[in-house]
C-alpha cells in the first residue's frame, strides 16, 4: 500500500514530471519520435506505479491534459479517435479498426503518422490482432464440431471481424451467427460481412440477462472487447446469464485485458481508455455464479504478448 502524498509532494513530482513531458515535446518536434515515446511510456508507468489512483488521476487532469505533448500525441490517428470518442463511448469498432490495420492513418501529419505506427506495433495492439484470429479460429473448430450446425452468439461483436479470417463464416458454414451489440452502426457493418447468416441485434449487455431466454441456445457464445469495460457485479450476472443459454457441450468464451499490461498508463492518460483489468484468478472468476455442476470443462488461454487472458468453459448436463 503506498502512503498518499501531501500536496507539497506531489506538486514536487509532478512539476518533475511536467519537465518530462516538456522533453518528450522536444523530441517529438525534431521527430525522434522512437526515443520520445519509449520515454513517454516508461515514464507515466512509473508515475501510475507511485501515486494513489486519485493522485494519478489529478496528474492526467491537471499536468497532461493541458500539456502541449497531448496535442502532438494526437495527431495519431488512433490515439486521437480514441481520446475523442466520436461514438460517444471508448473503444469503439473503429479504433478496433485501426488496431488491426483495416484502416489506414489517413490525413495524418508526419509525426502523427510514425506515432500511430510506433503504437501499433505495441502489445496490446498486438494480442487484439491476436484475439481476431483467435476467435476466427474458435468459429472454425465449432463449425467443424457440429459439421456446421452450430448457431452462434458473439457478445459485443463491433464489426465481426474475426468473421473474415474464419473459413466457416465466409462460406456460410452454421445455422445462424447472432451478432448482438448496443451500436447500432457496428451492427450494420457486421451484418454486412455476412447477411445470409448474421442476424443483428441491439441491445445493452446490462439488458441482457432479463431478456435472456428470448436470444434461444447457441452452440458457441464469446465476447471479448466488453469484459474490460465492466464492474465484477454485471460481469458476474451476465457470464451466468450466457453459460445457462449453451446447449450440451457447448462453449463460452469470455476475454478480458490481463492485470499488469504496462501501456494502460499511456491508454488512460493519452488515449482516455480507462478498463477494468483482470488476473487469470478473476477471469476464470468470472463464471462464480454459473452452476459448477454443469461445467464440464474449464481451460484458460492467454496470448503470447501476455495482454488479453480467456476463459472458456464447456456446459454438460448433470
Ligand atoms: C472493443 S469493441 C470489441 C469488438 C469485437 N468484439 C472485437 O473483438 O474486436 C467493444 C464493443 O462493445 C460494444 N459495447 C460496449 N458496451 C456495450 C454494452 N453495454 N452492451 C453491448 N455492447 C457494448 C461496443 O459497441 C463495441 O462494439
Amino acid at each position: 500500500m503506498v502512503n498518499p502524498m501531501t500536496t507539497a509532494e506531489l506538486s514536487a513530482l509532478t512539476s518533475n514530471d511536467s519537465r518530462i513531458l516538456d522533453r518528450v515535446q522536444a523530441l517529438l518536434e525534431q521527430g525522434q519520435v522512437s526515443d520520445a515515446m519509449s520515454l513517454l511510456f516508461a515514464e507515466l508507468g512509473r508515475l501510475q506505479r507511485q501515486l494513489e489512483p486519485g493522485e494519478w488521476d489529478r496528474f492526467v487532469q491537471d499536468v497532461i491534459l493541458p500539456h502541449p505533448v497531448l496535442e502532438l500525441v494526437h495527431q495519431a490517428p488512433l490515439c486521437r479517435h480514441s481520446f475523442e470518442q466520436p461514438r460517444g463511448y471508448p473503444g469503439d469498432a473503429e479504433l478496433i479498426d485501426y488496431l488491426y490495420g483495416l484502416r489506414e492513418p489517413e490525413n495524418a501529419s508526419a509525426v502523427g503518422s510514425t506515432i500511430h505506427d510506433w503504437c501499433f506495433g505495441r502489445a496490446p495492439v498486438r494480442g487484439v490482432r491476436h484475439r481476431r484470429e483467435w476467435l476466427a479460429s474458435i468459429l472454425d473448430e465449432e463449425a467443424a464440431r457440429l459439421d456446421g450446425k452450430a448457431r452462434v452468439l458473439s457478445v459485443a461483436c463491433g464489426h465481426l471481424r474475426e468473421g473474415r479470417l474464419s473459413g466457416a463464416f465466409c462460406s456460410g458454414w452454421f445455422e445462424e451467427v447472432v451478432a448482438l451489440d448496443a451500436d447500432a452502426s457496428s451492427l450494420a457493418v457486421a451484418r454486412a460481412s455476412q447477411p445470409e447468416l448474421v442476424t443483428p441485434i441491439q441491445l445493452s449487455v446490462a439488458r441482457l440477462p432479463n431478456r435472456a431466454k428470448r436470444l434461444g441456445t447457441f452452440d458457441l457464445i464469446y465476447s471479448a472487447g466488453l469484459y474490460d469495460y465492466l464492474e465484477d457485479e454485471l460481469a458476474h450476472r451476465l457470464t451466468a446469464s450466457l453459460f445457462s443459454l449453451l446447449r450440451a457441450g457447448g462453449r463460452l468464451v469470455v476475454g478480458n485485458f490481463l492485470a499488469g499490461v504496462a501501456d494502460s498508463s499511456f491508454m488512460e492518460a493519452f488515449m482516455g481508455w480507462k478498463l477494468f483489468y483482470r488476473t487469470r484468478e478473476q477471469i476464470e472468476g468470472l463464471l462464480v455464479q454459473a452452476p459448477s455442476e454443469e461445467i464440464g470443462e474449464l481451460s484458460f488461454h492467454q496470448d503470447p504478448y501476455g495482454v488479453f487472458g480467456y476463459v472458456t468453459a464447456r456446459r454438460t448436463f448433470p
